[in-house]
């Protein structure tokens, strides 16, 4: 079933780049999903179009008005029967990470709502968006760049989206590890050797040895996941031959 995805921004030449290329592009050519770009300006009031205004109270910048957030909102939701999120893009809300992306992912359709300028009328946080998502505490010029990043760790996990089956059952976060960076030709580059265990064939010795690196990479850069990470005894019982960090899990 293809996913539909509605964006909404003020800014829709910004997503011209980037959206032209990759796995997106890839995505939306097979028919894994239809992305939809929309500018907001469409629905603003008056002759200038304005989509913007001070803030009631006072205060520094631009707000982000609601009538045209809504009024785009209701025009697209009409153009197709299919119900899903409503997600507005900013730094209030809950944090980007691989299981929202997963959540996400399992909607028939998402509407993303790009704000901009100081903020984004009270009443569409209150009354429109069903989520609010965040990539990160650290303030962007608008949620076009946070809606480029949810639109790309989504659409990773649509069946058909890579070239491969298993590639994003396979990477970084998905039992709660990092992975490990893998190794390329050639088998020796500047007095480095790529493992002996790789060039074996040894299956089974490859996984096992994969699956140690992962559990020290994450032991050394991410130790906070290992904590919550789904972990079999040989993992923990190797974590502590190895002097590593289990942290939290009063090991
Ligand atoms: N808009 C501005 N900053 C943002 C952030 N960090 N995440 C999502 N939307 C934003």
């Amino acid at each position: 079933m293809r996913m539909r995805i509605d964006i909404l921004t003020l800014f829709p030449a910004m997503f011209r780049g980037p959206f032209d290329e990759s796995i997106v592009k890839r995505a939306v050519e097979s028919g894994v999903v239809a992305i939809h770009i929309h500018d907001l300006r469409q629905w603003a009031k008056g002759r200038h179009k304005v989509a913007d205004d001070y803030p009631y109270g006072g205060g520094p910048g631009m707000v982000l008005k609601p009538e045209p957030v809504f009024e785009a909102t209701d025009a697209i939701l009409e153009e197709a029967a299919e119900r899903g999120p409503i997600v507005l893009l900013t730094p209030l809300g809950r944090t980007l990470d691989h299981d929202l992306a997963l959540e996400l992912a399992s909607k028939q359709r998402l509407i993303l709502i790009c704000g901009h300028y100081e903020g984004v009328d009270a009443r569409v946080h209150e009354h429109l968006a069903t989520h609010e998502v965040s990539i990160g505490d650290y303030v962007l010029s608008g949620g076009e760049l946070p809606a480029m990043v949810l639109v790309d760790a989504v659409i990773r996990h649509l069946p058909g989206a890579l070239g491969s089956p298993d590639s994003a059952g396979d990477e970084s976060f998905v039992d709660g590890l990092l992975e490990a960076p893998p190794y390329t030709r050639p088998p020796e580059f500047r007095g480095w050797d790529v493992p002996d265990v790789l060039l074996s064939g040894h299956h089974a010795e490859v996984d096992k040895w994969r699956r140690r690196r992962n559990l020290l990479w994450t032991a050394q850069r991410r130790p906070d996941l290992l904590a919550a990470a789904s972990l079999t005894d040989e993992d923990r019982e190797w974590l502590a031959a190895n002097a590593l960090p289990l942290e939290g899990s009063g090991q």
